[in-house]
């Protein structure tokens, strides 16, 4: 079992990022571990570029990123961390599955569709092909699961489109079809003033969102003023239905204590939001804050970032040369 899971560098990470994929990427690498598998997780900053970015903006995007998962729990030692440039088999074997892939298959990916809008004239081809390299970032590994949410499910079908073909037109065994991680345990945040939103980096309101890198006192003053409704906390979680704000500080409580949300609503069944509000900005303290410092620790100490990236990026680099070489061989280069 290899797990392969990538995100892009993108800046300012946010509770919602935290609890809905980077802990579940932490808790993953210690259940595969355990299981005898191997993870890695890589910065796409390929993929990056897809939307343009400024360059400068690209570069601090990646180092953050990089100190935030290592911060969180992923340990380079355990898992392979790496940013997809310094691996250019990505690019090279992408490339190949681009001359397997056809048009209409690409033509149906909803999330371009999306991302292109009304101005499909105007999109990069990167954001059309964007898929096809996604292909070659789990291809080249021959990762066997990749965690996916809702709006990747598409993506790792094409992969697997990909991997089946090209075994076909070349008369090998060489890829392995991807299976898809679903992670029950992904809780959906909400942003803290309206809850009908996700919590985003996008959100209108600075209050909405609690970043990663937010002190102590800029935590606990997001939790203490999030929006509510007047009523106590019932005994169950299914009597919190229609009750939108209280059921998403119910759910932030839960997945940071690694509780189910029908235990927090027992203990504190009764009790009015002036009560539970302090405890979740406690709790929220205790558990983001060492985060934020060794985050902090590490954007300080770039050579430390920049070693951690070489060295990852030098075991990826092992595993991908002989796929890579064996799909030239397969293609007749
Ligand atoms: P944003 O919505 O802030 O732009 P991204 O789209 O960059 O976040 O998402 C990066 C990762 O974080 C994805 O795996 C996504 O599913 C997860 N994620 C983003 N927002 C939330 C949220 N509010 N709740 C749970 N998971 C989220
Ligand atoms: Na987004």
């Amino acid at each position: 079992m290899r797990v392969v899971s990538g995100i892009k560098p993108t800046g300012n990470l946010h509770l919602g990022n935290y609890l809905g994929a980077v802990k579940q990427w932490v808790a993953m690498q210690e259940e595969i571990q355990a299981a005898g598998g191997e993870t890695m997780y890589f910065i796409a900053d390929l993929h990056g570029l897809t939307e343009f970015i400024a360059p400068a903006e690209l570069t601090a995007n990646t180092i953050e990123m990089t100190a935030t998962l290592v911060a969180a729990g992923i340990d380079p030692e355990r898992s392979i961390l790496f940013n997809q440039t310094r691996v250019p088999a990505h690019s090279e074997l992408a490339w190949l599955l681009n001359n397997v892939a056809r048009v209409g298959w690409l033509n149906r990916m909803t999330q371009f569709k999306d991302k292109a809008g009304k101005n499909r004239e105007g999109a990069s081809v990167g954001l059309y092909d964007y898929p096809v390299l996604m292909a070659a970032d789990v291809l080249l590994y021959n990762g066997t699961h990749v965690p996916v949410g809702e709006d990747q499910k598409q993506h790792l079908e094409l992969a697997r489109d990909i991997a089946a073909k090209f075994n076909l037109d070349y008369g090998t065994e060489l890829f392995t079809q991807p299976e898809p991680l679903i992670s029950a345990a992904a809780p959906r945040i909400m942003s803290l003033r309206d809850a009908s939103a996700k919590m985003s980096k996008s959100n209108p309101s600075e209050q909405s969102v609690v970043k990663l890198i937010d002190s102590d006192s800029v935590i606990a003053d997001k939790f203490r003023k999030a929006k509510t409704d007047p009523d106590a906390l019932p005994d169950s979680w299914e009597a919190l239905e229609g009750r939108p704000e209280a059921r998403n500080l119910v759910t932030i409580f839960a997945a940071l204590a690694d509780r189910t949300p029908e235990d927090v609503v027992a203990e504190f069944a009764g009790q009015g939001f002036g009560q539970f509000k302090p405890a979740l900005a406690d709790l929220a303290v205790a558990k983001l804050g060492p985060i934020r410092d060794e985050m902090v620790r590490l954007l300080n100490d770039r050579a430390a970032i920049d070693a951690i990236l070489a060295r990852g990026a030098e075991k990826a680099r092992d595993l991908a040369a002989p796929v890579l070489a064996d799909a030239q061989r397969a293609m007749g280069l």
